[in-house]
């Protein structure tokens, strides 16, 4: 595909729209959408020659305020002056310098990864917004925004992190790793790596989730009920017409999740609680059917409107 940066003319200029008129310009070819981009800044960053991309980094590790997070195996980093921030593995600062590409594997778009380094460092998009342990701002603040946060945020979580999966990758489900933004009203996951089927998150969608955004300390037990109560909604409201079911049910975990909302002690009436996990168990086992005939679908159906009920009388909504 041929890429023209677009640069829109202002025809309130005399000088431009006397230009307009001017033959060889209206006798270009016009610009079909697909030779049209909007990215009219042509001194992107990632256009730079790697040379000048490595010293605005190096640069920026200079100042401590650019210094974004820290995870267990990497520091994250923005880079001055621009939207975009450094992810470097603890043991890889004298490492980075050693690759620059631009050729991004699926698992690497899931990461967010725009550009790979050496040493396993990249370049992502910064993220605004928080999460747990952010710099100038405290858990309890951080809980607070989580519990406001619309519904909808959840339910783009939940296709984020499925479609992570689709990829091959699964969620690390720490306290760190989904950015909440107050002022979008979105919640983004940040850190998704290769596991083994043996690992204790695998095929518990709902769990990584729930526990990324409800397990701090600092959380209290109305704001898990909250997070319980909305990731379960995100479930119900993505697979709402079976036919079109794009999350695959028997990933999510019900059954841990139930345990773990015994666990946290935020169900006091036991009998709701049994009735929620046969039904998403139903859910699950209906979802398997063919829901082409109308019996299957009917059952599945069934499911989805008894959950929305008791999600409402267990959590509050
Ligand atoms: N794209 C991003 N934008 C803004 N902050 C980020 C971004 N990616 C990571 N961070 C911050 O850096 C921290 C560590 O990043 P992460 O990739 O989770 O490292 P680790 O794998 O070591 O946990 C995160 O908890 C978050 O605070
Ligand atoms: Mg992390």
């Amino acid at each position: 595909m041929q890429i023209a940066l677009f640069s829109p003319y202002q025809y309130n200029k005399p000088m431009v729209s006397k230009a307009f008129y001017n033959d060889s310009l209206r006798m270009r070819a016009p610009l079909n959408n697909d030779v049209v981009t909007f990215c009219s800044n042509s001194n992107d960053f990632l256009s730079l020659p790697p040379k000048q991309i490595f010293s605005r980094i190096k640069a920026s590790l200079k100042d401590s305020e650019n210094k974004l997070g820290v995870g267990g195996e990497a520091e994250v980093w923005k880079i001055k002056d621009t939207d975009y921030c450094v992810r470097i593995p603890h043991d890889s600062f004298e490492k980075y310098r050693t690759k620059f590409s631009l050729v991004l594997s699926e698992q690497d778009k899931v990461n967010h990864t725009v550009a790979k380094l050496g040493g396993g460092a990249t370049i992502m998009p910064v993220i605004k917004g928080y999460t747990f342990c952010s710099p100038n701002i405290t858990n309890k603040e951080v809980a607070k925004m989580i519990e406001l946060m619309p519904q909808k945020a959840f339910d783009s979580l939940l296709i984020q992190v499925c479609n992570a999966k689709k990829a091959g990758l699964t969620m690390d489900p720490g306290w760190k790793n989904i950015i909440v933004n107050p002022e979008n009203q979105t919640l983004s996951a940040i850190d998704f790596c290769k596991v083994g089927e043996d690992f204790d998150f695998n095929k518990s969608i709902i769990n990584q989730i729930y526990c990324s955004l409800a397990n701090n300390p600092a959380t209290n037990n109305e704001q898990r009920k909250i997070c319980a109560g909305k990731t379960l909604l995100a479930v119900i409201n993505t697979c709402n017409n079976g036919s079109k079911m794009n999350i695959d049910l028997s990933q999510m975990g019900f059954e841990r999740f139930v345990y773990h909302l015994k666990y946290h002690g935020l169900v006091s009436n036991d009998r709701y609680l049994k009735m929620l996990e046969t039904h998403l168990k139903g859910l699950e086992n209906s979802s398997m059917k063919n829901l082409k005939y109308p019996e299957n679908f009917n059952e599945f159906f069934n499911h989805q409107k008894i959950i929305k009920v008791l999600v409402k009388q267990l959590f509050g909504y």
